[in-house]
């Protein structure tokens, strides 16, 4: 990645880095022994340098904000608590928007970018945007690395 975009992309990360609501993402497991948010800081680099090698444009703020708060919801989907968090894979998309637009106050285009990122599970939910499917497409990405070589 070019020194300039490795340097954008940090800029507009770093304020995510240091919020005390996202750093509480490290308190939970996503997949194996990676924690929700190395999760999300994968998601949103491997976003971030698709949208650079594929030369797709989108949206630098847009992007790496979805990405950075696609799986934003804040509990232990492993642990069971009577059922409510059992149909994680289907809810917790617009749990993340909803808590990205209520903390954050994120727009309209971003909040599409993260309720849209479990496609095709959540199979009326169709990313709308390029940085939709960037989105999407490298969570599952890091999603199955995470997954086969991290436990
Ligand atoms: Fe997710
Ligand atoms: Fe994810």
């Amino acid at each position: 990645m070019r020194r300039q975009d490795e340097e954008e992309m940090n800029r507009i990360l770093s304020g995510f880095r240091s919020d005390e609501t996202v750093l509480q993402m490290k308190q939970y497991v996503q997949h194996g022994n990676v924690s929700t948010y190395d999760h999300c800081e994968n998601v949103a680099r491997l976003s971030y340098r698709i949208d650079k090698r594929l030369h797709l444009h989108c949206d630098p703020d847009v992007l790496l904000t979805g990405a950075m708060l696609h799986d934003f919801y804040l509990y232990d989907w492993h642990r069971p608590d009577g059922g409510s968090h059992r149909l994680h894979g289907f809810r917790h998309a617009r749990v993340a928007a909803d808590k990205a637009k209520e903390v954050f106050g994120i727009d309209g285009k971003t909040e599409e970018v993260i309720a849209t990122h479990m496609w095709p599970l959540n199979i009326g939910k169709i990313p709308g945007s390029r940085e939709a499917w960037v989105v999407c497409i490298a969570d599952k990405c890091v999603s199955l690395y995470e997954t086969v070589f991290r436990r």
